[in-house]
């Protein structure tokens, strides 16, 4: 008996009997000869089936229907020079089959799956986001993916950068958007948030004395969503002790470009080294902080990288009040600081915080960051946050400056919104395997769902009349 080999290891056993196992990709009927393109992760495999060679297993073969799963044995033969098929990897040969075996049947799937989903529902693709994944551009996508986080990986690893993971469960950060909660159990009344990223772990990282951390980090916001949000997302997110802004902004780009290179040498770089203007410049010229400056916007090949610096540090809302641009741990610029010290002019002073922008993408954000005391307790009390405040919310970060905090920075590059631009893609959803829709909801599980009471009570928690009515509702819909 064979071990089973994966389709692509065929082309080199061309005379030699395989045993292959996949899906029923589509069939094709010849009289007494039938065709099949069997498909496993590497793609398609051309199956001939004969009677003469195949037996009773032939029987077998005329029940097959699309998607059903295969193994099957036969020796792999030559294609004759005109039925070479150049667009799969294994053109050059098929598989004349001697026996097969139907290890699952399959109902006819609710979309067509050996073509492009482009243009299939978008629920009816979240729901059988498994059966999605199985078309060729799904698959592409997820592996690039992966393919581009390894890059990242070893990338980091080859420049000294260690990866640690920091807690899921942790108390809130203020980075300006909503957080997601988790309730407690065992200390009734009191919550953990999501992390909206790790940017308080990476500081601490440096203030333990790791010098270069990286994560590939999952961070999650209660925010509304566009093509290029999702409430989870990925982000290649990373620190550094000791270094300027220039140092980052230099380690990134030379990481950028050889990703290009290395991964995607079809696609060239508009302007290397990228183009760099200021936040000032940027929104005079261009009206936003995330210029387009592609010359052929339909190229597909075509990266328009650009660094955004000198950011703002401080915006003010349309209460009137004064928050952080980016998140109040960035420092400000030199020049500026006199300023900063007399709480004067607030909104004319400029942080150590810099973007990278990709083809009109805010692809990421960092800064070089306080690490001193008073430095940071003055950026709370602009920030009008109250004493008490402050020792609630941050008292652990005001606390570890007053060890040895080294000067440190970082940036944090999201991987969902490179993996979409390098696959030209419309949305990140397309390169998120199990992604949630446009109202944050997983229609494939159906998440997020009512809990039973006693879970809630287990958690102390009680719903108030407008969520029961909502459930009420949603139920009433379910049913009819
Ligand atoms: P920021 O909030 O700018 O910075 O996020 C950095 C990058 O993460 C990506 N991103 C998202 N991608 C998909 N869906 C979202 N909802 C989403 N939100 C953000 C973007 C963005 O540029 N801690 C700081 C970084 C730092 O200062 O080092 C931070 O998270 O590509």
């Amino acid at each position: 008996m064979n071990t089973r080999i994966f389709t692509k290891e065929t082309v080199e056993k061309v005379g030699e009997t395989v045993k292959v196992a996949g899906w029923v990709h589509a069939r094709r009927d010849m009289g007494k000869v039938m065709f099949f393109d069997l498909r496993d992760k590497d793609g398609l495999l051309q199956i001939v089936c004969v009677p003469s060679d195949l037996g009773d297993d032939m029987e077998r073969a005329k029940e097959l229907r699309s998607e059903f799963v295969v193994e099957v044995e036969g020796v792999v033969q030559a294609r004759g020079e005109r039925q070479i098929n150049t667009n799969i990897t294994t053109g050059t040969v098929e598989l004349l089959a001697t026996s097969m075996k139907i290890l699952n049947k399959a109902k006819t799937p609710p979309f067509e799956i050996d073509k492009d989903t482009t243009e299939i529902n978008e629920e009816l693709r979240l729901k059988y986001r498994y059966l999605d994944l199985r078309s060729a551009r799904m698959q592409r996508n997820i592996r690039e993916r992966d393919r581009i986080i390894t890059f990242f990986r070893s990338y980091m690893h080859n420049n000294e950068f260690i990866e640690i993971e920091t807690p899921m469960m942790m108390k809130g950060t203020p980075e300006g958007s909503r957080e997601y909660l988790v309730p407690s159990r065992i200390h009734p009344g009191q919550f953990y948030a999501l992390p909206q990223s790790p940017q308080q772990f990476k500081q601490l990282s440096m203030v333990a004395g790791f010098e270069r951390y990286f994560q590939i980090a999952r961070c999650m916001r209660d925010e509304d969503l566009r093509g290029d949000r999702q409430p989870e997302f990925t982000q290649l997110d990373f620190e550094m002790s000791f270094v300027t802004q220039e140092d980052v902004l230099q380690y990134t780009e030379k990481m950028f470009v050889q990703l290009v290179t290395e991964l995607y040498p079809e696609k060239k770089i508009a302007s290397s080294p990228f183009v760099r203007m200021t936040y000032a410049e940027a929104m005079e010229k261009y009206g936003t902080d995330k210029p387009d400056l592609r010359e052929d916007k339909n190229d597909p090949n075509e990266l328009a990288f650009c660094w955004i610096v000198d950011f703002p540090m401080f915006e003010r809302l349309e209460d009137g009040s004064i928050q952080a641009q980016h998140h109040p741990f960035c420092s400000v610029k030199e020049e500026d600081k006199e300023k900063l010290m007399k709480g004067e002019d607030l909104l004319s002073i400029r942080a150590n915080a810099y973007d990278l922008v990709l083809n009109g993408y805010e692809l990421s954000s960092g800064s070089i960051r306080i690490h001193e005391r008073d430095m940071q307790k003055r950026i709370f009390d602009l920030l009008q946050i109250s004493e008490e405040e402050q020792q609630r919310k941050f008292a652990h970060m005001l606390e570890a400056f007053e060890f040895g905090a080294p000067p440190h920075g970082g940036f944090a590059p999201g991987i969902d919104r490179i993996v979409m631009l390098m696959m030209g893609e419309p949305n990140i959803r397309e390169v998120i395997a199990f992604p949630k829709d446009g109202h944050a909801k997983d229609l494939m599980m159906n998440a997020p769902s009512p809990m039973p009471d006693t879970v809630l009570m287990d958690l102390h928690l009680k719903l108030d009349d407008e969520a029961k009515q909502a459930i009420d509702e949603m139920k009433g819909e379910d049913n009819s």
